[in-house]
C-alpha cells in the first residue's frame, strides 16, 4: 500500500464536503439530496476518502449509520478546514472593503419569529452576505453547536455547561393558550383550575418544554402532556381545534388569525424567558459572524416584534 496522507492530493475538498453532509445526517440518501447528487456518487466519494485515509469513517449497525472514532476526528478537522477557508475568503474580501461570505445561523424554533427581523436590516446593510438559517429544537441546535456547524446560534436557554458568550436579545415570554371562547377567557385563574384540561406539549429536547418543566418544578406542579407535538404551529392548530390547552411563546401568536386562540390570564404566567445570540468563547469569528454579532448588539432591540395584547 502506498502511504496515504490527508494532505496529499488524494483527499479532495469535495470528498470532505460530502463526508460532512453524511456525518451530519448519518444518512446517505438525505446527504445526497442536500448535495443535489446521486446516492452512488456520494457513496463513491466516501469510499475514496476512506481509501485515501486508510480508515473506516462510518460503520453500519442494523439500518443505522454511525461515525467511527476516526470519523468523528475527521468531522471536526474538516469543519475547521472549511471554517478557516471561509474566514480566509472573507478576510480577502475585506481587504477590498467588502463584507461578503456566508453567515450560518442555528436557531431554536421560536427564534424564527425574531431572527428574520434581525436579518432584514442586516442583509440590506450587507447585501453580499449569504445567510444559511438552520432551525431546529433546542437539543438539535445544541448538537449543531457541539459539532461547530454554524457561526452563531439563537437559544432561549443556552446550555450552561459549555464555554459560551451570550448576547441577550428580546424577551420571549411563555403563555397559556386556549381555544377562543374558552370558559376562563378574561378571568384571572390559578394553574390548578385548568390543570385537569388536556395539555398539549412540545417534545422532550424542546427548550420551550424545558422552560415549562423548570418553572413547574419551582411551584411543585407536574407536567402531564396528553399529546406531544413537535411543532409550535401544529400545537396552535390543535389548541384552536379544542384538543386542549398549551404553553407556548407569546410570539407564536403573532400570526394567528384573530378569534382562533386566546391567552389565559393564569397566576404564575407568563413564564419569563429571553433569547440569546450565542457563540463559542474560543471560536475565531468570521468577519461576517463578527459583523452580525456587532449589528445585533447595537440594533437588536429595534427588531423586537410587537407582541399581541
Ligand atoms: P424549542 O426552543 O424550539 O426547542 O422549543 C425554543 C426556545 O427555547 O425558545
Amino acid at each position: 500500500m502506498d502511504n496515504p496522507r490527508f494532505h496529499t492530493r488524494q483527499t479532495t475538498f469535495r470528498q470532505l464536503e460530502t463526508f460532512l453532509e453524511v456525518a451530519e445526517r448519518l444518512n446517505v440518501t438525505e446527504a445526497a439530496r442536500a448535495l443535489h447528487l446521486a446516492q452512488p456518487s456520494v457513496s463513491t466519494q466516501i469510499a475514496k476518502l476512506e481509501k485515501a485515509l486508510g480508515m473506516k469513517l462510518f460503520e453500519q449497525l442494523g439500518k443505522r449509520l454511525y461515525l467511527t472514532d476516526a470519523g468523528s476526528e475527521v468531522q471536526s478537522g474538516a469543519q475547521e478546514i472549511f471554517d478557516a477557508l471561509n474566514r480566509l475568503e472573507m478576510s480577502l474580501a475585506k481587504l477590498n472593503g467588502l463584507t461578503v461570505g456566508r453567515l450560518r445561523l442555528g436557531a431554536v424554533t421560536t427564534a424564527k419569529y425574531l431572527v428574520p427581523r434581525l436579518l432584514g436590516p442586516f442583509c440590506s446593510q450587507y447585501p453580499q452576505v449569504e445567510v444559511q438559517l438552520n432551525i431546529a429544537n433546542r437539543s438539535e441546535v445544541i448538537r449543531r453547536l457541539e459539532n461547530n456547524r454554524d457561526d452563531l446560534y439563537v437559544f432561549s436557554q443556552p446550555p450552561k455547561n459549555l464555554d459560551l458568550v451570550s448576547i441577550p436579545l428580546a424577551e420571549n415570554p411563555l403563555v397559556v393558550i386556549a381555544p377562543a371562547g374558552h370558559r376562563f377567557t378574561g378571568k384571572r385563574i390559578s394553574w390548578e383550575q385548568i390543570a385537569a384540561e388536556p395539555f398539549l406539549s412540545r417534545e422532550p429536547g424542546s427548550g420551550t418544554r424545558l422552560a415549562i418543566e423548570q418553572h413547574f418544578a419551582q411551584f411543585g406542579w407536574s407536567l402531564k402532556p396528553q399529546m406531544t407535538i413537535e411543532s409550535n404551529e401544529a400545537i396552535k392548530e390543535s389548541v384552536a381545534a379544542a384538543l386542549g390547552i398549551a404553553i407556548l411563546s407569546r410570539h407564536t401568536l403573532i400570526h394567528t388569525a384573530p378569534g382562533n386562540l386566546v391567552e389565559l390570564d393564569v397566576v404564575g404566567f407568563p413564564i419569563p424567558n429571553r433569547w440569546y445570540l450565542v457563540s463559542w468563547r474560543t471560536k475565531n469569528p468570521s468577519p461576517v459572524a463578527q459583523a452580525f454579532a456587532t449589528f445585533v448588539d447595537d440594533k437588536g432591540e429595534l427588531a423586537v416584534p410587537e407582541l399581541p395584547q
